[in-house]
């Protein structure tokens, strides 16, 4: 697997993902992590990994579609054929989707579709407002379909009476860190079918990761 990470925050899920292929956790060859903006945390996460970090800012593109083929072009000269989003603010749009069918994953800080749309903390601001007794991640398939394509791992976490938002995203985060590097593994090794919209995982793992997670 060759794989590029998107990302446009503080990129702790980037430094879980590359962690892991550094510690043998994960079967990957980090080629490119693409941000679209400037100074944030996730490009410090690429030189710490020695991954080539590509800033591709809005400011400097006419529009976002020219933004976005700009970023497809880092893609594919990079010789990824894997994508991860790890906390990546914006649509993608569908020709970067078409370019990967079934090759980009994302990490969403609920159980979808709970609280589906909202880019961090939103849906966690909205599982505390509804009042939900467990929240967590999923890690799915990306689509054209904001948030609704096929699920691949989920984690759950209990929320408590005493959460704020930041409580129960630190929670939740901890549980991402865990099943994303998993969740890519399973491509990795050609593991994962998608059969009628449903990912099915040929992994013992995928079986035990909730309620008592695998070692
Ligand atoms: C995470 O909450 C992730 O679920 C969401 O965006 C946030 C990214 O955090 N998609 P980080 O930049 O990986 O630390």
């Amino acid at each position: 697997m060759n794989l590029a990470i998107i990302a446009s925050g503080r990129g702790s899920n980037a430094a879980a993902i590359l962690d892991a292929i550094a510690n043998d956790r994960l079967d990957a060859r980090p080629v490119a992590l693409i941000t679209n903006r400037e100074n944030v945390g996730a490009l410090d996460v690429a030189r710490a990994h020695n991954v080539p970090g590509h800033a591709i800012s809005r400011r400097d593109f006419p529009s976002r579609t020219a933004q976005q083929r700009r970023m497809l072009e880092v893609l594919q000269d990079s010789g990824a054929d894997f994508v991860a989003l790890a906390g990546f603010d914006a649509i993608l749009r569908p020709f970067i989707v078409a370019a990967y069918p079934n090759r980009i994953l994302n990490i969403h800080p609920s159980l979808l579709p709970a609280f589906a749309g909202g880019m961090a903390p939103v849906p966690q601001t909205d599982a505390l407002r509804a009042g939900v007794k467990i929240s967590g991640c999923t890690v799915h398939v990306v689509t054209e379909d904001l948030d609704a394509g096929p699920i691949v791992a989920q984690a759950a976490v209990s929320v408590l009476p005493n959460d704020t938002v930041g409580s129960l995203s630190d929670r939740i985060l901890e549980q991402e860190h865990r099943l994303y590097p998993l969740a890519l593994r399973w491509f990795a090794e050609d593991r994962a079918r998608i059969v009628d919209g449903r990912v099915l995982i040929d992994s013992e793992e995928s079986q035990a990761l909730w309620p008592h997670p695998a070692p």
